[in-house]
């Protein structure tokens, strides 16, 4: 397998982060910047949730997370990783059906695959290929009490591109379908105050429930899942990566709280703006260079850059390192064949002129390969 993957140039190594320009770390807003928060208790939680670690951050964090983002609850997991696997994996039963996007995260895709229902993916934000699907799983006829849940994210983190939204909920609505959003991309991006794409529309109360994690814009670590009190407590009982592990310490806790503050302060708006400043003009760079046909991505802060192949994208990442950039190579299988690229990522502290320059490198890779053609 190991060999395999080197044949493929595909070898995943752990290094340490860089000091280049940072267009890699979701760290959006320069949250993960800031200093530990100060007399948080203890340094351990000393226990799972059910067993002793459930400590006052707990309460204090989920009033916090459920009020800014106007659910009716949030249970916080250890990991956005956790909180799909935990959510997704029980919520579903043997006797129902879950369709995901094809371009879903692997927390995602392994929550699903937990689950005892039926699972189908459809085409990338693809409503009609979903409506296909549908019509062919249930040929027959949808059975008595079947629940049919269909999951997408609201940035799609490799990619950037956004979900249609209002459409799936179209679907949901039509179809009596239960709706999980994934916003961890979007939580301080998108959305009224960084609250979301869901809040962008006003439809949070009518989603079955919301993924939102603390390990991207927000800085910190952790994620919530969002929704109603029935989902919680249900989530509290049958939800195994929630269970059958050690709960966040205090100080992590006491984080996501200060974090959520200073989303909401005049900082948290300037830092937001200069975020959405970088954006606009990472797209507008992109158009003046003709290049909207290689890239994904255009309202978020995540691009990609579609290259192809796991040696030339490694390799353009590489030469984009010797230039000073920070900006990674996604490689297959964690994207399909032909479609591996260079994740870029914006924050509110890249500058105008970094956008600029790691725009005309690839100008001119595109053009100079063009011409080798
Ligand atoms: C869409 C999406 N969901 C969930 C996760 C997992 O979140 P965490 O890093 O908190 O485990 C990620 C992380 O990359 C993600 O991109």
């Amino acid at each position: 397998m190991l060999n395999r993957r080197r044949e493929e140039d595909s070898l995943r190594t752990l290094s340490a982060p860089s000091d280049l320009a940072d267009f890699s770390s979701n760290d959006y807003l320069g949250l993960a910047q800031l200093p530990p928060a100060p007399e948080v208790g203890a340094s351990g939680s000393a226990g799972s949730r059910l067993i002793r670690g459930n400590h006052q951050g707990y309460p204090e964090a989920e009033a916090v997370v459920a009020r800014f983002h106007q659910a009716e609850s949030a249970l916080v997991y250890t990991s956005g990783y956790d909180a799909n696997l935990g959510l997704l994996s029980s919520v579903a039963l043997r006797s129902d059906v879950l369709f995901y996007d094809a371009l879903s995260h692997a927390s995602i895709r392994d929550g699903v695959r937990l689950s005892q229902a039926r699972s189908f993916s459809f085409e990338h934000n693809n409503i009609p290929a979903l409506e296909k699907r549908y019509r062919q799983v249930f040929r027959q006829g949808r059975p008595e009490g079947c629940e049919v849940y269909v999951v997408s994210e609201s940035v799609f983190s490799m990619e950037g591109d956004l979900a249609p939204v209002e459409a799936l909920l179209e679907f949901c609505r039509s179809y009596k379908c239960r709706l999980i959003l994934d916003e961890a991309h979007a939580v301080g991006v998108l959305g009224p105050g960084g609250r979301g794409l869901a809040s962008n529309l006003g439809t949070e109360g009518e989603l079955f429930a919301r993924v939102v994690t603390f390990g991207k814009a927000l800085g910190c670590h952790g994620a919530a899942v969002l929704g109603g009190s029935s989902l919680r407590e249900y989530l509290v009982n049958f939800s195994r990566s929630l269970i059958y592990t050690t709960a966040l310490p205090p100080g992590s806790l006491a984080q996501i709280g200060r974090a959520y503050a200073l989303l909401e302060s005049m900082e948290g708006q300037k830092r937001m703006e200069a975020l959405q400043a970088n954006i606009r003009t990472m797209a507008l760079g992109i158009e003046a260079a003709g290049l909207q046909k290689r890239f994904t991505g255009g309202a978020s802060a995540v691009f990609g850059f579609t290259v192809g192949g796991n040696r030339p994208t490694r390799r353009l990442a590489r030469e984009m390192a010797g230039r000073g950039f920070d900006i990674r190579p996604i490689l297959s299988p964690t994207v399909p064949t032909g479609r591996e690229c260079l994740r870029i990522c914006l924050h509110s502290y890249n500058t105008p002129a970094e956008i600029q320059e790691v725009l005309r490198i690839l100008e001119t890779r595109v053009n100079q390969s063009a011409n080798e053609q």
